[in-house]
């Protein structure tokens, strides 16, 4: 039987590439977007590989639509095996202090309300239907501190908070939680920041020990390997992919 995963970030950067990777594995996918058109492009592509696929438009800060996400996902496939924690924003890139409170509370909402609302409407199913595998995504900045990011870090720190009080409470009934750190990725989130912020994109590569951008392909790979049962033992784990970075 295939394999069913919902993606929050779905039609973009490292969730578009790690749903065209588990089409790869024949996994059937949720694509989850607030962008409708670049939501549809994906389900087109992903069909296109040979899997099932639907779009659910969602705003993840909004936990009505996060519910919506899951009762339409499960409507369609019956279940959730998989479930990839991805959908985030970076913000302006501004010292703190000259950072506006629409702006902290717009992070807040959509990088950790967004991922906290997704894992508990999600793990209701999984744990009505004997378990499943999570994959959130934090940061290097989730793990480390970094300037110019101090909202961003604080929501990134968050997802290693729930990912590892998540096993502490559900591994026992076949939750599997783990979170990503990867670091400055080649996206289109990334290639946006960088266009406002070129200094910052210098002194990124710079940093890095591998003296490059990592790829989204790369990360759907490590996401892949996680969710799938090729990591069966492993749970509650932050692991960082970064060329490096904050070794
Ligand atoms: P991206 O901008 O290419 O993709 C993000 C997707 O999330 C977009 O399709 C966007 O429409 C969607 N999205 C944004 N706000 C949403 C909302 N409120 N509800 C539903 N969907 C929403 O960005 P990328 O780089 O693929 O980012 C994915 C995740 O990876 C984010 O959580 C980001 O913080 C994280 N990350 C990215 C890194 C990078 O260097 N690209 C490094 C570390 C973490």
């Amino acid at each position: 039987m295939s394999k069913i995963a919902i993606i929050t970030g779905g039609a973009s950067g490292l969730g578009l590439a790690t749903a065209s990777r588990l089409a790869q594995e024949g996994v059937n996918i949720s694509v989850v977007d607030v962008n409708e058109e670049a939501g549809a492009k994906a389900v087109e592509q992903l069909k296109g590989q040979g899997v099932d696929a639907i779009f659910v438009k969602a705003d993840v800060s909004k936990s009505a639509d996060v519910k919506n996400y899951v009762d339409k996902t499960v409507e369609h496939f019956g279940t959730i095996d998989y479930f990839f924690n991805n959908a985030g924003i970076s913000g302006s890139g501004k010292f703190f202090l000259d950072t506006d409170i629409e702006e902290i509370e717009k992070i807040v909402e959509i990088n950790l309300f967004g991922a906290l609302y997704g894992v508990r409407y999600v793990a209701e199913v999984m744990l009505k239907n004997g378990g499943g595998a999570i994959v959130n995504t934090s940061s290097s900045a989730g793990v480390t501190g970094q300037d110019s990011v101090v909202t961003y870090s604080a929501t990134k720190h968050a997802i290693v908070g729930i990912t590892k009080s998540m096993v502490a409470e559900y591994a026992k009934d076949g939750l599997r939680v783990n979170a990503i750190a990867p670091g400055p990725t080649e996206t289109p989130m990334v290639k946006e920041f960088y266009e406002a912020n070129p200094k910052m994109k210098e002194n990124a590569t710079s940093g890095i020990p591998q003296k490059r951008l990592g790829t989204p392909e790369e990360v759907a790979e490590l996401v892949t390997f996680l969710l799938t049962s090729n990591a069966n033992y492993i749970n509650g784990e932050v692991i960082r992919i970064d060329g490096g970075f904050t070794n």
